[in-house]
Formats: structure tokens, C-alpha cells, sequence
């Protein structure tokens, strides 16, 4: 066999593998796309201040000079390092990398004035404007989907307790594999996504499957660095939720389950005690749990 025939085997190869297998490349530039298309997320509120942009820039970069004197960064790694930043936007990681080692920071700022439901980062996966359904509410999955049956359920109030009718809950996950619908090839566009409306007392229950802990992309420039580091590249299994309601600040969250991998040892750092859940096996394999969301009013 030439080389050639050998480099058009491993293209072919390569692209079987890529049409079962999500690669770091495909996850960024739906990040990307996502991230662009989002406007919530885009732009608003943004940094627009000349004193506030010198202040933040003058600190940013104060710390990465403070890292290389304290460090005696050579010239070699500086340039390993500024290789890598290029990879990372060449490879449309930037949400992805943000999101994972960064956004975890912001978040803390923000809870510090949020009195409802925890909160925690909103990650790269989500994708806006998924199915609209009304509890009670079962997340579109396929025929044959994996996994153990969760059903979760409880009520939405405000923080005095009393119920937030027809509040929503837009609910996004990653399946039995660890994969999420619009960032991995064969996974039907929707899958396990949705905007479930609660009944007039706030009541919600949605039925669904457990989903699995995942890896961030390992192929990709965030995945170098985490190998380079030495670091897991895992998240402990999670729900997705963005809790709003008219009159009312967002929470937007993640749950997680008790006893499950990774709770202590999260690469994004997302965890927190408030947000694990703890689902009952009701019998017939389904497993079943109750979590109350509260919002704030503005
Ligand atoms: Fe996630």
C-alpha cells in the first residue's frame, strides 16, 4: 500500500469515526454558533465603561505578568502558551474553555446578591428555543433511548413561598452516553431538551432519563492542556436548568446526584451542596425526586 493509499484510509477512517463519535472540533463550533446566536448571553449588559474596561484590563493583565515573573516563564513556553491560544480560537474552543475554567468565577459574583436557588454555571450545551411543553411533561428522547427513567418533579415558588404559576423551566441534558443533542453527531436535533411549563400553582413534573457524567472534548487544544496537566477532563451527570417566571430574576442551575462520580472533583468547579439531588427508586426501575426551585422577585 503507498502513502497515499494509507492517507485516504485514515481520512476514510477518520470520517467514520467522526460521523459516531463527537469531536472537540464539532462541540466548539456549535458552541460558537450557539454562543453568536444567543443575544441573552451575547452582549447585554456588556462592559461599554472606558474606566471599568482600563480597570479590568489593567488587572488582567498585572496577573498574567505576576504568573510569569513569579513563575520565570522562558521564552520557550511562552511561545508553547501563545501557540495554544491561537489553537484554541482556530478550533472555536473559546466557549468551551471559558465556560469550564472560567465561568465558575463569574457566577460566584453573581450569587452573592441571589437570595432564591442556588445557581451555577450555564456551560457551552445550551441551546435556546428548544419544544414548548406543559407539565406534566415528558422531554423528547428517541424510541430507543438508554437509560434509567428519572422522573423529577416539584414546585416553583418566590421566596416567601408562594407559588409562581406558569412558571418555566427550559430543561437541557446529555444523554445515557454522556453526549448532548446539537453537539454530537447521530443524537436528533431536541433530544432531551425542552420548555416546560408549570400549572398554575407552580407544579411541575417531567419525566426523563438519568443522565450519564461526560468528559469535556479531549481532542481539541482544552483537551491538550488538561493531558498536558496532568488534570481528569470529567463532570459528574446533571441536569441543565434556566428557572424563570414573569416578574421574577432567573435562576439558571444545574442538579446533580447524590453518590454520583466526580461531585467532588468537577473540571468546571459547578458543583455545590445545595444542587444534588437524591431520586427514590419507586419499584419498577424508574427512580423518582422532588426539588423545589424559589426565584426572587425583581
Ligand atoms: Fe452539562
Amino acid at each position: 500500500m503507498t502513502t497515499t493509499d494509507n492517507a485516504v484510509e485514515q481520512s476514510a477512517l477518520d470520517q467514520s469515526a467522526a460521523a459516531t463519535s463527537p469531536t472537540a472540533s464539532d462541540s466548539g463550533a456549535s458552541a460558537s454558533a450557539s454562543f453568536r446566536s444567543t443575544s441573552q448571553y451575547s452582549g447585554a449588559g456588556a462592559v461599554t465603561n472606558a474606566a471599568r474596561v482600563d480597570a479590568l484590563a489593567r488587572a488582567l493583565l498585572g496577573a498574567v505578568h505576576q504568573v510569569i515573573l513569579d513563575h520565570e516563564v522562558t521564552y520557550p513556553e511562552f511561545q508553547t502558551a501563545k501557540k495554544w491560544l491561537m489553537d484554541v480560537g482556530d478550533g472555536g474552543e473559546w466557549p468551551l474553555f471559558l465556560d469550564v475554567f472560567v465561568e465558575h468565577a463569574v457566577e460566584e459574583v453573581a450569587s452573592r446578591t441571589q437570595t432564591g436557588t442556588k445557581g451555577t454555571i450555564l456551560g457551552p450545551y445550551y441551546l435556546p428555543e428548544q419544544v414548548q411543553l406543559t407539565s406534566p411533561a415528558t422531554l423528547p428522547a428517541r424510541p430507543d433511548e438508554q437509560g434509567t427513567p428519572l422522573l423529577f418533579r416539584g414546585q416553583v415558588t418566590d421566596t416567601d413561598g408562594t407559588p409562581v404559576p406558569h412558571a418555566v423551566l427550559d430543561i437541557w441534558q446529555a444523554d445515557e452516553k454522556g453526549y448532548y443533542s446539537g453537539f454530537a453527531p447521530d443524537i436528533p436535533s431536541g433530544n432531551l431538551r425542552g420548555v416546560v411549563t408549570t400549572d398554575d400553582r407552580g407544579v411541575f413534573e417531567i419525566s426523563t432519563i438519568q443522565p450519564a457524567p461526560y468528559q469535556v472534548p479531549t481532542d481539541g487544544p482544552t483537551g491538550a492542556l488538561i493531558s498536558a496537566a496532568g488534570w481528569h477532563p470529567w463532570r459528574p451527570a446533571h441536569l441543565h436548568l434556566l428557572v424563570s417566571a414573569e416578574g421574577h430574576r432567573t435562576v439558571t442551575t444545574q442538579l446533580y446526584f447524590a453518590g454520583g462520580e466526580y461531585l467532588d472533583s468537577d473540571v468546571a468547579e459547578a458543583t455545590k451542596p445545595e444542587l444534588i439531588l437524591d431520586p427514590t427508586d419507586v419499584g419498577d426501575g424508574t427512580r423518582q425526586v422532588t426539588y423545589d426551585f424559589v426565584l426572587e422577585r425583581n
